[in-house]
């Protein structure tokens, strides 16, 4: 942390934001495999509370790398500089009140440790996106596991880079077996059952 630099607090608190807003802020934190389909349930989950009144945002990996971290690439380096601002930013969001869904491929269990620990006790839901490579290389959505095969993508995640399985995630969802609707069910249930809505 720089010299010189002060931490600097406002009258208006955390508290009071979700007290206008009749919410908790929290972070729901989606990893998994490229094509396991985190964005689609951070999306389905997002619309399903935006219909019961919550203030929610998704923060989305293919779209966060489209302007804040437009700088960074793939290296094991880049990942975790990309996951730390992603945490900072998910924590701001939280503090102001809002039901914030990241969705980033997040492979080191180090990185989530981290992002998990900017946030109070209970406020980061990690949700692990269970799905076999196989599948995720069938549904290929954007077509870059058949790049990656060809040796045209470098360090791609469950080819040729690694993905760390979550040991504890709050909730796993089997997006292999399970339909959309089936997965956002249990995540809704879930922040219910721990007060988070
Ligand atoms: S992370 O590893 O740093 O968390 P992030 O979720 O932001 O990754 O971005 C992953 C997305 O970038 C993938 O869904 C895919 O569309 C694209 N991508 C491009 N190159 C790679 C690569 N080498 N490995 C994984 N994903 C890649």
């Amino acid at each position: 942390m720089g010299k010189n630099i002060f931490w600097c607090e406002g009258k208006v608190k955390r508290e009071d934001r979700e007290r206008l807003l009749g919410q908790k802020g929290v972070v729901i934190w989606f990893t998994g495999l490229s094509g396991s389909g985190k964005s689609t349930l951070a999306y389905a989950v997002e619309e399903k509370l935006h219909k019961m009144g919550y203030l929610t945002y998704v923060l989305d990996g293919d779209n966060i790398r489209h302007g804040l971290n437009s700088d960074l690439g793939f290296s094991p380096e880049d990942r975790e500089e990309n996951i730390r601002r992603v945490g900072e930013v998910a924590k701001l969001f939280a503090d102001a009140g809002v039901i914030v869904m990241t969705a980033f491929i997040s492979p080191y269990r180090k990185d989530r440790r981290r992002a998990r620990r900017l946030m109070d006790e209970g406020r980061f839901v990690e949700v692990y996106c269970k799905c076999n490579v196989e599948v995720c290389e069938k549904r290929d959505p954007k077509g870059l596991y058949k790049k990656a095969k060809a040796g045209e993508i470098d360090a791609f995640t469950g080819v040729s880079a690694p993905y760390e399985e979550p040991e504890k995630p709050e909730i796993v969802v089997e997006t292999d077996k399970q339909s959309v609707e089936e997965c956002v069910e249990k995540i809704i249930k879930y922040l219910k059952t721990n007060k988070l809505l």
